[in-house]
């Protein structure tokens, strides 16, 4: 199979999978449910737990292990979006295609699915831990896209983010954003289906570096199609960026270097898990395509 046939078969499955997980929409509290499930059904390209699926697969683990944790990271990065978009932070009307949540549901509901969502990932994920011999294992998991998606990763870079709007900041500080707002879950949701699979140090290591390059480079390739993309094609507003005056890698060293820093950083990618014995031709292509990507 080739690649982009490959990978919609994945979307495929990622979407079948989620559905399972959903909400049912009734009970006096149905209002959140459709919230949540009006984010979480609207596409996407399902990147992080097609990661964790494959990051489990790669280690010699069985796929299967890690669906209810490539659930909760979808819920949870969607929580993600669904804040970045609210008139407080970025103030956006359209992503994934549709009207934003609080577009729909106001915000006061769109605040309380991204929470309901966040808290809903950890009750699956801790569920599945608890009914399962080898619970360590699973819990090494959590911890892993706990840490990832909170304070000391996607919530801080989203702090750092916010504050600066407006403002001059060092490359380093732009690498700690990115790093931390986009790719610390890609990496968290990496290390927890390597984890779950039974990876071995080494495995982990050349994992994590695979999953920062791509991480890095996704986020440096977003800021690159918030200003050269196509709004049908991405589902979300081009030139958001400009508007709120964010510090991101085209504002501070323009298109071609940032482009130029995106490929070199796949290349990097690439190599890390060059020396896995496994088949990594997935996640070669998967490289390729974060870097070449038009949405
Ligand atoms: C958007 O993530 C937010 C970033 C971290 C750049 P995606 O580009 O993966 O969004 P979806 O999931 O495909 O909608
Ligand atoms: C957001 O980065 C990263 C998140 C943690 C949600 P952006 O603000 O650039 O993401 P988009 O462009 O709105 O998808
Ligand atoms: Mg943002
Ligand atoms: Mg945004
Ligand atoms: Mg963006």
């Amino acid at each position: 199979m080739n690649f982009k046939d490959e990978l919609k078969s994945r979307v495929n499955n990622v979407e079948i999978l989620l559905n399972e997980y959903m909400p049912k929409e009734e009970g006096y509290q149905k209002t959140i449910f459709e919230a949540m499930n009006y984010s979480l059904s609207a596409g996407g390209k399902r990147l992080r737990p097609i990661l964790t699926l494959e990051a489990c697969k790669l280690v010699g683990g069985n796929e299967k292990d890690a669906i209810p944790f490539a659930a909760a990271i979808e819920m949870i990065h969607t929580y993600s979006l669904i804040h970045d978009d609210l008139p407080a932070l970025d103030n956006d009307d359209l992503r994934r295609g549709r009207k934003t949540n609080h577009k729909v549901y106001g915000e006061a509901m769109a605040i309380l699915a991204g929470d309901g969502l966040l808290n809903y990932a950890y009750e699956i994920m801790l569920k599945e831990s608890i009914r399962k011999d080898d619970s360590n294992k699973y819990l090494k998991a959590i911890n892993e896209i706990a840490k990832a998606s909170g304070i000391y990763g996607m919530i801080g870079g989203q702090v750092v983010d916010i504050e600066s709007e407006g403002k001059s900041i060092s490359m380093d500080k732009l690498d700690f954003i990115h790093m931390n707002k986009t790719a610390a879950i890609i990496i968290g949701c990496m290390r927890a289906g390597a984890i779950i699979g039974g990876a071995s140090e080494i495995q982990l290591e050349n994992i994590t570096k695979y999953a920062k390059n791509i991480g890095l480079s996704f986020q440096i390739v977003d800021d690159i199609l918030d200003v050269v993309g196509d709004e049908a094609k991405l589902g979300k507003k081009v030139g958001s960026d400009i508007d709120n005056e964010k510090s991101t890698y085209p504002s501070l060293i323009g298109l071609d270097k940032s482009k130029e820093i995106a490929k070199n950083l796949i290349e990097e990618a690439k190599l890390s898990i060059s020396n896995i014995d496994k088949d990594s031709e997935f996640l070669n292509s998967l490289a390729d395509y974060i870097v070449d990507r038009e949405y």
